[in-house]
């Protein structure tokens, strides 16, 4: 029974997409800035994500908090973040001209 409801609550939170915050968007991409550069075009070793689809960098997020993707750093920076933020900060550079 715990399980269901568990699968439930999942389910659930990922069906509804968060609505989009510009200024808290901006105010996560942030600490994205100091890795990536500013608005994620990346001129150093890290990946250029200035553009990159909303639901794409939000799955990839994803992925780096829950363990299913490795990085160097990528895991270790996500931790901090809700699902929400990580979808909000998505948002924010899905909207950046590439
Ligand atoms: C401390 C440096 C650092 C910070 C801060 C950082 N990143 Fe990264 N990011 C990296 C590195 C390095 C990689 C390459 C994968 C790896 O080694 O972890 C990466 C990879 C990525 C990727 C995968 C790109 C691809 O094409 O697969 C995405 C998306 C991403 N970062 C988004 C973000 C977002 C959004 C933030 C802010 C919330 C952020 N990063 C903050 C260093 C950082």
């Amino acid at each position: 029974m715990k399980k269901t409801i568990a699968a439930l609550v999942c389910l659930c939170s990922l069906s509804y997409a968060v609505e989009y915050d510009e200024l808290q968007g901006q105010m996560l991409s942030l600490s994205c800035a100091s890795c990536h550069g500013t608005d994620g075009k990346s001129v150093a070793v890290t990946p250029y994500i200035a553009g990159m689809g909303k639901n794409t960098m939000y799955s990839i997020l994803l992925d780096y908090k829950n363990g299913k993707k490795e990085g160097t750093m990528m895991q270790k920076h996500v931790k901090g973040f809700s699902d929400a933020e990580l979808e909000q900060v998505s948002y924010y550079f899905s909207k950046i001209e590439r």
